[in-house]
């Protein structure tokens, strides 16, 4: 660009020793000319002025304005989808400022798994290439997520689920993410048994939208729409065991199930990155209601998926039957035709789950198979020697 300014000055100059001696009428062409010169140079420094350089480089060199033409193509940050993200996720949650924005939205965020790159700079390694994401034709990332918050004991059911999603999904990255690490023997198994298991820290956030919460759930609920709309993938709660592929349900924007009439379920959520749905389903939580447990994170998703079906992929029945209240099926009988199911809620709380492996040598039941299933490869009784 500036090349062609210093063209322009030359040619201009060449016409004045040209044309100085004849007539009035070269005036008025050499008058032309400097105005139309003057509009050129002021376009350059325009340029040089819009993209913050040095002030040293003013020397002019053209190649360093060769330069900032490519630069000034790029998007800029406000323009980048993951940084209009992190402006929207901060509206009711502002702990989303104890995040390093550039991780999630500077240059290489869009090609990376961001919550690599997040994990990565808080062990203080350089994630080097480690976090770029796989392309393989899909457009929900293999990548999984739980979230919960303060400090609690994984249980044996915790550790089979971990070990569903590593055996079933083989994911790119599997994080659990919370401001405490789960402790006790079966994280440190799971710690042991799946490569790749990472804890990552994530500040509790005191609130939401100002208002107070009463329910935890509701804490995980929220960071777990933040994940996926950040870097979309599977997001799993802990007592959600994966027993299939979830390949064939991994090009809809957003995949969920109805657990019952009006109620979303949000146990297993399959989300591209920047999905329109999980964006104006957080929206609904800058007029969070505490004091409401099912509002924010069931109904609103149950009523948008109403008032327009397309725009959500539903697998209920491979997601969430048996039923709350079909829980004899899970722990009572054994004849459930769970190997269609893609995943199986085991309503942990008020039903005997299996605490460890010695159970699962003589449980006769549904769950037991799937317990079996997935540590063991084979879901029948183990034979009596
Ligand atoms: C934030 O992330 C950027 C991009 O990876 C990195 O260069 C910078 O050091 C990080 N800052 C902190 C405080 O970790
Ligand atoms: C929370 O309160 C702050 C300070 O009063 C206000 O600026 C902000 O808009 C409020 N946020 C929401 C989501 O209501
Ligand atoms: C919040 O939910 C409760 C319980 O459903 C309801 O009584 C109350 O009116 C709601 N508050 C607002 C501000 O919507
Ligand atoms: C399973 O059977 C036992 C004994 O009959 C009963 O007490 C229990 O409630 C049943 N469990 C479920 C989930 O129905
Ligand atoms: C398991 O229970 C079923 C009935 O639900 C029964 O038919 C079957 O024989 C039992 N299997 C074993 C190995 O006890």
């Amino acid at each position: 660009m500036f090349c062609s300014c210093r063209i322009f000055k030359f040619c201009c100059r060449q016409i004045w020793k040209l044309f100085r001696r004849p007539g009035k009428w070269v005036f008025g062409a050499l008058t032309s000319y400097a105005l139309l010169t003057a509009v050129i140079l002021a376009f350059c420094l325009l340029i040089y002025h819009s993209d913050k350089v040095p002030q040293n480089v003013f020397t002019f060199q053209g190649r360093d304005l060769f330069h900032l033409i490519p630069k000034m193509r790029k998007t800029t940050t406000l323009e980048r989808s993951s940084c209009k993200d992190l402006t929207l996720l901060r509206i009711p949650d502002p702990t989303i400022d104890t995040l390093n924005k550039s991780l999630f939205c500077d240059d290489a965020a869009e090609n990376r798994d961001v919550v690599c790159r997040w994990f990565f700079n808080q062990i203080g390694l350089e994630e080097g290439r480690s976090c770029d994401r796989p392309d393989d034709g899909y457009g929900v990332p293999k990548i999984v997520y739980y979230v919960i918050f303060g400090p609690y004991n994984f249980q044996f059911w915790h550790y089979v689920s971990i070990m569903s999603a590593k055996k079933i999904i083989k994911p790119w990255g599997l994080y659990v993410i919370g401001d405490a690490h789960p402790f006790g023997y079966w994280w440190k198994r799971a710690m042991k048994d799946v490569k790749g298991l990472r804890f990552v820290y994530r500040e509790q956030p005191p609130k939401i939208a100002n208002r107070t919460v009463q329910w935890k759930h509701h804490l995980s609920d929220l960071v777990r729409l933040q994940m996926l709309m950040l870097n979309g993938g599977i997001y799993l709660d802990t007592d959600m065991v994966v027993v299939n592929s979830l390949d064939p349900i991994r090009n809809h924007d957003i995949t969920m199930g109805i657990i019952e009439n009006g109620n979303m379920g949000n146990a297993i959520i399959l989300a591209k990155r920047h999905s329109p749905f999980v964006k104006e389903w957080y929206e609904g939580y800058f007029t969070f209601n505490g004091s409401d447990y099912f509002i924010n994170s069931l109904h609103v998703p149950f009523d948008m998926w109403q008032k327009n079906p397309g725009r959500i992929h539903l697998e209920s029945d491979k997601f969430y039957r048996p039923n709350w209240f079909e829980a004899d099926k899970l722990y009572n009988k054994s004849d459930f035709p769970w190997q269609n199911k893609y995943a199986v809620h085991i309503w942990t709380s008020s039903n005997p789950v299996p605490k460890g492996p010695e159970e699962l040598k003589t449980l006769n039941t549904t769950i037991g198979q799937i317990f079996r299933y997935i540590l063991y490869d084979d879901p029948a009784l183990p034979k009596i020697p």
